[in-house]
This record gives structure tokens, sequence and C-alpha cells, in this order.
């Protein structure tokens, strides 16, 4: 009993934060005017919408736009010794690559021979025994596999040298 009678003023000082938050939140909520959707699909006839959205999206291409993202983004985790970061961001690399084989199908059997059975899986274990060392000669050699992969896919003018310039203003702290 006298346990719950500690608690009381607790929970009113709770439900009272909750509402501030809620006032707040709320006032946060009405300063920039939603964006109104363009409507621009709905303009076109149904049977073309389904091609419209799949033209949007891209292929292998935009695709690659985030593996690119994760690639740089995962060197300078890891580098930096953010090692929870290089992880979260180097796993991701992989799901946007498969992304990409469901937009173009023919591209995944260079990328698992190549990619996903070289060097790749041997990165996201050096950063997970968070060792540096091992982890910049394993990115240098799946940067070769993603060479590889482009001259495979006969696309060889696009070839990644080892990420310079961050993406992010993450600070490892
Ligand atoms: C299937 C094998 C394959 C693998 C593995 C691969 N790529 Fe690619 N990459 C491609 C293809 C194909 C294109 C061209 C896509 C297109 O034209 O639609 C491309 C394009 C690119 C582009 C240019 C994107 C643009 O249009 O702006 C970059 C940058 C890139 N890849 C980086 C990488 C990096 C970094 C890796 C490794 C982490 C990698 N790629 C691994 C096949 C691959």
């Amino acid at each position: 009993m006298t346990d719950m009678g500690k608690r009381r003023p607790r929970r009113r000082l709770i439900a009272g934060a909750a509402i501030v938050l809620a006032i707040a939140g709320s006032a946060y909520a009405q300063t920039p005017a939603a964006p109104k959707a363009g409507g621009w699909l709905k303009k076109l006839p149904p049977d073309q919408q389904t091609e419209a959205i799949d033209r949007q999206l891209r292929g292998f291409d935009m695709a690659m736009f985030e593996v690119n993202y994760r690639y740089i983004e995962m060197y300078f985790g890891g580098i930096e010794g953010n090692w929870d970061y290089a992880l979260y961001t180097g796993e991701k690399l992989a799901w946007a690559m498969m992304n990409g084989f469901e937009r173009r199908p023919k591209r995944r059997a260079n990328a698992e021979e190549i990619f996903f059975k070289g060097a790749y899986p041997q990165v996201l274990d050096a950063i997970r025994k968070k060792d540096i060392a091992l982890f910049k000669k394993r990115f240098d050699e799946m940067r070769t596999t993603c060479n590889a992969c482009h001259t495979a896919e006969k696309v060889p003018f696009i070839h990644v040298g080892i990420p310079s310039i961050k993406q992010t203003p993450l600070v490892n702290n």
C-alpha cells in the first residue's frame, strides 16, 4: 500500500509530461504544411499506372546508387571505429543489391558469384571483430570484386576506388 502511495505522484508527473509533449508535438506538426501529392499517378489510365511506378523506381543503376552510398559509409564507419554503424550500413548494402535483383534478375548471377561469395562477408566479419587492419585489407579486396562485377556486366568504366569523401556528418562519440 505504501508503495502504491509513492507511485501515484510519479504517474501524475508522467501523465502531465505526456500532455505537454502532445501539445508541443501538435504545434510542431502544424508548422510545416504537409506536402500535397501531385496526383500525376492517378491521372494516368489505370492500366499504365503499374508501369509508371516501375519506370520511376528505375533499374539497377538506382540500386547501385545506394550500394555506392553504403560502400562509402561502411568504409568511414570502419576506419573511424564506429563499428556498429559500419555493420548497420554494411548489411543494408546487401539489401540494396538484392532489391536491385528484383528489378533486374539478370544481374544476380554475377553478383552472387563474384561479390557475395567473395570478400563481402569477410568485410562484415572484420567489422564484427573490430579489427581495423583486417577491415582495411578486406575492404580493398571487396572493392576489386565490385569492379570485377562491373567488368563482367560490361560497365568496366565504372571503376571504384577507396572512398575519400564521407557522405554524412556522423561522428563516433
Ligand atoms: C552485378 C554485379 C555488380 C556488383 C557486385 C556491383 N556492381 Fe556496381 N554496377 C553494376 C552495374 C550493372 C551497373 C550499371 C547499372 C546500370 O547501368 O543500370 C553498376 C553501376 C555502379 C555505379 C554507377 C551508378 C550510377 O548510375 O550512378 C556505381 C557507383 C557502382 N556500381 C558502385 C558499386 C560498388 C561500390 C560496388 C561494390 C560494393 C558495386 N558497384 C558492386 C553491377 C555491379
